[in-house]
């Protein structure tokens, strides 16, 4: 049987190039291999840590865009909406039902998100148990594997645990799924100093024009010795620099570390903004040619898939808790 992928993203915003190299490129060379490739765009799990749904629909419809533009074609993959799959919130009262709080507020990532947005002791229900939600997401389509960040890890362990479980309980219904990391999983920012993420401001857009990617790199944070070696330590944001360079042309890094030997900064600099801008072009292109129509169709094509998929899912579900009544 062919083998499934699933993973997907919060729908908060465009995306940039530590989310290519992370995991849209896997993504698309999964696709590529053949994969039967799922991608959920979870707009619930935005509200996880905020009110305010105005920017929600639209963000969807950019976020689909970003998709087909970096190689994700739409006709060989099933891009669909989490809100619309109302299998996917009775799966997740089915799963609340098998998983201990206690293991619940054991994960790292949640914690992490609630300190950094000063949350603590005032977070939402759906804050603390959305992985148990996002388990449900992967495993009513059950993949075989979850390409994700690092930051994603301990939500696959859960996902993994609750697939055992309810397997242990009711019979075998889930596939327990393997994560997998991408070729990148810690780009760091233009900072040289934290993952390269939107909300830090250390990001180079997929949509950054010529000038914003040249005026970006040519203030990246180096270091005052104005001299080029690959050293992630002692050299962390020249050694990113290099790694960028490598990425978007595809060289090693050892290769691009000798092409750059012997210059100073400002001249690995400005060949960076420009191997940038030549890596974007074709990506900022395509995107151009997609329409809000396009994209509605997309969605619909995939939603569709999702709930054949989901129904018969469920059903199973049911059957296998003897909850599959005759009324
Ligand atoms: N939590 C993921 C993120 O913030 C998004 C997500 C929701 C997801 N459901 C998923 C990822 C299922 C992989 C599989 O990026």
């Amino acid at each position: 049987m062919k083998k499934r992928i699933l993973t997907g993203d919060r729908p908060t915003g465009a995306l940039h190039l530590g989310h290519y190299f992370g995991s849209l490129k896997n993504r698309v060379d999964l696709l590529n291999q053949g994969y039967e490739t799922f991608i959920i765009i979870a707009d619930y799990q935005v509200l996880t840590d905020r009110h305010d749904t105005s920017l929600i629909e639209k963000n969807i419809v950019e976020l689909v865009k970003d998709y087909v533009s970096v190689g994700l074609d739409p006709s060989k993959c099933t891009i669909f909406v989490q809100s619309k799959i109302p299998e996917l919130a009775e799966l997740t009262v089915l799963f609340s039902m098998i998983v201990q709080t206690s293991r619940v507020s054991r994960n790292p990532t949640v914690k992490e998100e609630i300190n950094k947005m000063d949350l603590e002791g005032n977070f939402s229900l759906g804050m603390f148990s959305y992985p148990v939600s996002q388990a449900a997401d992967i495993l009513l389509f059950n993949p075989n594997v979850v390409p994700v960040g690092e930051d994603q890890l301990p939500h696959l362990e859960l996902t993994r645990e609750i697939a055992r479980k309810f397997n242990s309980l009711y019979g075998k219904v889930f596939v327990v799924p393997k994560p997998l990391l991408g070729s990148e999983p810690r780009l760091l920012g233009l900072d040289g100093h934290d993952k390269m993420s939107k909300s830090r401001g250390n990001a180079i857009m997929l949509k950054d024009t010529r000038e914003t990617v040249l005026e970006k790199i040519m203030s990246a944070k180096t270091d005052s010795e104005n001299k080029i070696k690959y050293n992630p330590t002692t050299k962390p944001g020249l050694s990113n620099l290099l790694k960028l360079y490598s990425l978007v042309t595809n060289e090693s890094v050892k290769t691009t570390e000798m092409r750059f030997k012997n210059g100073n900064y400002k001249e690995l600099k400005e060949s960076l903004a420009e191997a940038i801008v030549k890596f974007l072009e074709p990506i900022q292109t395509k995107r151009k040619d997609i329409t809000n129509s396009q994209v509605k169709q997309i969605l619909k094509m995939g939603n569709q898939e999702a709930l054949s998929v989901s129904a018969k899912s469920i059903a199973k579900v049911k059957k296998a808790m003897k909850m599959y009544y005759g009324f």
